[in-house]
């Protein structure tokens, strides 16, 4: 039996259907109960009796985090501290997800697993303090950092075309470095973790580096080869300092995912390869 909390979030609608093929499972939303309602979570878990929780609750809007902060702390931070306390008292795996924003940013390359995160923003850090909270519970757990995720019907590469559709103009920060990654991905490599009885920190991503705006021109590109009728790409660079938001985000939010090629000689498709797979997988709804 396996619980699994933010069934509705984009990366539970995609590892639910992988792991209801090796698990019988529970998954709610806050609409049932709110992950940072230690009553609820007890009771979920005295009724089912799993062996695995998965985490997929979060306080996950980065600006709104600077102005709510005692939300996402409470979210991000202490819930899952409790709930490692209550996992560890009854002996369930607690699978949990986290992210780049944990590190500042300021690294030239990719962060692995054994670089020391600096959160800059009350998002990373409040994520950094789940994470802590959990490693001290001493509870049996799995934390997956995952860099920006996308899949579905209604991902950020679906409202890009729906936009460049409209004949919109969007504006991207330049040289901000990422590794886009396929949710189908992260719930395949999941599943092969459980199936490993891997515990600790592990990130995942499909590697390489690009920008954003590289980012979209490959999925214009791929959307152009594909068949699919033209549109023209109007997506402008902006420098870093001209974007005003409330948050410095990270101008490097690159993960290397090392645990992953040195001890499980697996290496994740590159991200160009993983969008590719994914506009093959979604050319209908994409060229709706
Ligand atoms: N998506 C990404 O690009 C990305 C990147 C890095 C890491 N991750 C990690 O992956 C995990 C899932 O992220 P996601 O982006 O897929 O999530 P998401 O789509 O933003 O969804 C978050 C979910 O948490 C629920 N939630 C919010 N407050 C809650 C509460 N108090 N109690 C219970 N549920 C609550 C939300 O429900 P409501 O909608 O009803 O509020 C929603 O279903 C997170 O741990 C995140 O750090 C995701």
């Amino acid at each position: 039996m396996l619980v699994l909390s933010g069934a509705k979030s984009l990366l539970a609608r995609h590892i639910l259907p992988v792991l209801r093929d090796d698990y019988k499972v529970v998954a709610f939303d806050d609409d049932k109960g709110a992950i940072d309602d230690a009553d609820f979570i007890r009771e979920i878990l005295e009724e089912s009796n799993p062996s695995i929780f998965v985490n997929c609750s979060e306080f996950s809007l980065m600006d709104d985090c600077e102005f709510y902060r005692e939300k996402a702390y409470a979210i991000n931070g202490f819930a899952p501290g409790v709930l490692a306390d209550i996992c560890a008292e009854r002996d369930i795996l607690l699978i949990h997800f986290s992210t780049p924003a944990v590190f500042s940013g300021d690294k030239d390359y990719s962060y692995s697993e054994s670089d020391t995160p600096q959160p800059y923003t009350v998002f990373g850090d409040s994520k950094l303090l789940g994470e802590k909270k959990i490693e001290q519970s001493g509870c049996r757990h799995l934390i997956i950092r995952v860099p920006d995720v996308y899949g579905g019907k209604d991902s950020f590469v679906h409202a890009f075309l729906r936009d460049m559709k409209n004949g919109k103009s969007i504006e991207v920060i330049q040289n901000h470095r990422k590794n886009p990654t396929y949710a189908d991905d992260v719930a395949h490599v999941l599943q092969m973790l459980l199936d490993k009885n891997v515990e600790g920190l592990v990130h995942m991503a499909n590697p390489g580096d690009c920008t954003i705006y590289e980012f979209y021109k490959k999925a214009h590109d791929l959307y152009e080869k594909t068949g699919m009728k033209h549109v023209d790409f109007n997506v402008q660079e902006i420098p870093f300092d001209e974007f005003i938001t409330p948050v410095d985000y990270p101008i490097n939010s690159l993960l290397e995912p090392a645990r992953l090629k040195h001890e499980f000689s697996f290496t994740p498709d590159t991200w160009d390869r993983a969008l590719e797979r994914f506009m093959t997988q979604h050319a209908e709804e994409l060229s709706a």
